[in-house]
């Protein structure tokens, strides 16, 4: 199969590039993006299975041609908020499998809306193929199974400044560096931009990181969770029935830095500043006040991917809170459903990871791509409470 790694030369796409050259089904990747020297130094990386192509995604004419030369593009170039459907529709003209790692309800919306299309071209969609949506959707499935009469579910992930910056000399080069990745200006647009809850049993719009549930962890501690406009009320009530209330959830670690986040947020939505100067006035926020900022509250993890399900076990109204011990990575996600699809996995329309595989086959899929093995019993926590 020949696949094309558009944002190639980012972050993740880099990353998944990597990833998928190491398969034996896969025959080419192609690695695009507009700066042809960074693609050159990626392709370096990989070996001989990896060619570059310089592609502006802004050109419709290229990006078509672009996509009818391979089997399957992976789309890795984010921002995806900005342009909901654009490089899924050169997909579905082309006759091209598709996959990315969209996050936000209203592509999510957008892409759906193209289902028929796919389906009448034969085109595979697999959308929110990372972290969350993907591994965590797949905790609140697992978590959802675990209960009955099933109101609830939740899903998202926890992160405390400490796990991602315990040098703080790193965190000051990302400060002084002045640009904002993808991934950086998505967290901006999540805290400034409203979210979309199912609540009642409705699809409704709200302010974002407000009003969460509690996550609970084994050993009792909590924290809360904070509603964002992700994907998830959209498409977990398509695979768990009886839902009355859905949210996607993030949590920073300590308080003090979603406290930043939020202000930085509403400023951004006030029109007072955007997203650039707003990830950087957090950073120069954190490194000031370096010691509150990366303190871990007693109990919790640096890093948690989890899904929270509320409903019935016995009887009894209770919550199982399922906590994955063993990180598994946004690129081995996307890597994953781009095998499945090399390895004949194509159902044409358009998916959403829960809608496309069953939760512990994708996490096994991912967990054996990452640690060459499947998840052991000890890898997620079940927590009652
Ligand atoms: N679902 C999840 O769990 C999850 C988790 C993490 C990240 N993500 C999402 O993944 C996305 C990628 O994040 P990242 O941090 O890897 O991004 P990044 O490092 O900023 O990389 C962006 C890539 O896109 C390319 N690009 C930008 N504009 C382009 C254009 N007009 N035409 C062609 N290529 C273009 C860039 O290269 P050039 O500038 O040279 O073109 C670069 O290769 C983000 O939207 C992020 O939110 C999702």
């Amino acid at each position: 199969m020949k696949i094309a790694v558009l944002g190639a030369s980012g972050h993740y796409g880099a990353k998944i590039a990597g990833i998928l050259a190491t398969h034996e089904g896969v025959e080419t990747v192609t690695l695009a993006a507009r700066n042809a020297a960074k693609l050159e130094g990626v392709a370096a990386g990989i070996g001989s299975k990896a060619t570059t192509a310089q592609v502006d995604l802004s050109q419709a004419d290229v990006l078509r041609n672009f996509f009818g030369e391979q089997d399957l593009v992976v789309d890795c170039i984010g921002r995806y908020y900005d342009r909901l459907h654009q490089s899924v529709t050169a997909a579905i003209d082309a006759g091209t499998h598709y996959v990315d790692l969209s996050e936000m309800w209203d592509v999510a919306e957008h892409i759906h809306a193209l289902n028929d299309k796919a389906r009448e071209a034969g085109v595979t969609v697999y959308h929110g193929m990372g972290s969350t949506p993907g591994v965590t959707s797949m905790l609140a499935v697992l978590a959802g199974n675990e209960l009955e009469n099933t109101t609830a579910v939740h899903a998202g992930f926890v992160v405390a400044t400490a796990a991602y910056f315990p040098d703080p000399e790193a965190f000051q080069l990302l400060e002084r560096d002045g640009s904002i990745s993808a991934v950086q200006d998505t967290i901006i647009e999540l805290v400034a931009e409203k979210a979309k809850v199912l609540k009642a049993g409705e699809l409704i719009v709200v302010d974002p990181m407000r009003d969460g549930p509690r996550l609970t962890f084994p050993g009792g501690a909590s924290t809360p969770v904070f509603p964002v406009g992700m994907s998830l009320p959209l498409t977990l009530p398509t695979v768990l029935s009886g839902l009355q209330e859905v949210s996607t959830c993030m949590a920073f670690l300590p308080d003090r830095v979603i406290n930043t986040l939020l202000e930085q947020g509403a400023a951004v939505n006030r029109g007072e500043s955007n997203r650039n100067e707003a990830f950087h006035d957090t950073c120069a926020d954190v490194s000031t006040h370096w010691q509150e900022s990366t303190v871990i509250p007693e109990g919790l993890p640096g890093y948690a991917q989890w899904g929270l399900a509320f409903g019935e076990r016995g009887g009894e109204r209770t919550s199982c809170n399922l906590i994955l011990n063993r990180p598994l990575g946004t690129e081995y996600g996307a890597a994953a459903a781009a095998v499945a699809l090399a390895e004949g996995q194509q159902q044409p329309g358009v998916f959403s990871v829960e809608q496309a595989f069953e939760p512990m086959d994708f996490l096994n899929r991912i967990a054996e791509l990452q640690y060459g093995e499947q998840l052991g019993a000890e890898d997620l926590t079940r927590h009652f409470a």
